[in-house]
């Protein structure tokens, strides 16, 4: 997959406020590497990954899928594009917060053709040092430990464009770790955009993004 941004702007505009987030942003995305857009808090990485993941529209400029303009009016294609290609780590991890672990991550293979994979989860799962909680609520998680469930969600679809929010911004170091290595074996077949305002990533990635 090769994803290219040409002159990407987005401004949110509020009555008569309006704010310039991102302004003429150029890059080439490719398969085979790890991104870390890096920038402080409020910069934009949060809405840059919001257009580069097909769920909100620059209001300037375009996107380019494998060469192929992305046309921002259809959100029926859109969302068939997301479903089939991407997988997502949100900021705010986005889990349903009344249903078990089990049940959030039994939800990636609603509406696809995968057939759930028991032992995949259990071994995700184990991987992550969450499957004592497996069973349990997801509300009475830790925001840590959320985080790591939201991780564990994104890795069981087979995506070719993985995109992390802020993934390890609650985690604890020994978890980090786990995540990096998953992430260094992930980044070698597939396209991993990840953000951060720290440093920890810098190392692991392709290219630093700055913003
Ligand atoms: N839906 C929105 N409407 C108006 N302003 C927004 C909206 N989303 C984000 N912003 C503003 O855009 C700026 C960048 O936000 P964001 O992309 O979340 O940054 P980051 O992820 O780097 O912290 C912030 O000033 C934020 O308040
Ligand atoms: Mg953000």
């Amino acid at each position: 997959m090769i994803i290219q941004a040409l002159d990407l702007g987005k401004v949110y505009q509020k009555g008569k406020n309006s704010i310039e987030v991102i302004k003429e942003f150029n890059h080439v995305f490719e398969s085979g590497k790890m991104y870390l857009l890096k920038g402080a808090s409020g910069k934009g990485k949060t809405t840059l990954l919001s257009i580069l993941g097909l769920l909100d529209k620059p209001t300037s400029g375009k996107l380019l899928l494998n060469g192929k303009e992305i046309d921002f009016t259809k959100p029926g294609v859109l969302c068939d594009i997301r479903k089939a290609e991407y997988s997502f780590v949100f900021q705010d991890y986005a889990l349903f917060e009344n249903l078990s672990v089990y049940e959030n991550l039994r939800l990636v293979y609603e509406d696809t053709d995968e057939k759930l994979d028991e032992k995949r989860i259990d071994d995700l799962l184990q991987k992550m040092n969450l499957l004592h909680r497996k069973y349990h609520r997801t509300a009475e998680l830790s925001g840590g430990e959320k985080q790591r469930v939201a991780f564990a969600r994104a890795l069981l679809k087979d995506a070719e464009v993985f995109i992390f929010d802020e993934p390890i911004s609650n985690v604890d170091e020994g978890n980090a770790q786990i995540i990096f290595d998953i992430m260094k074996v992930l980044k070698t077949t597939r396209m991993v955009m990840v953000t951060c305002h720290t440093s920890v990533f810098d190392n692991i990635c392709d290219e630093i993004v700055c913003l």
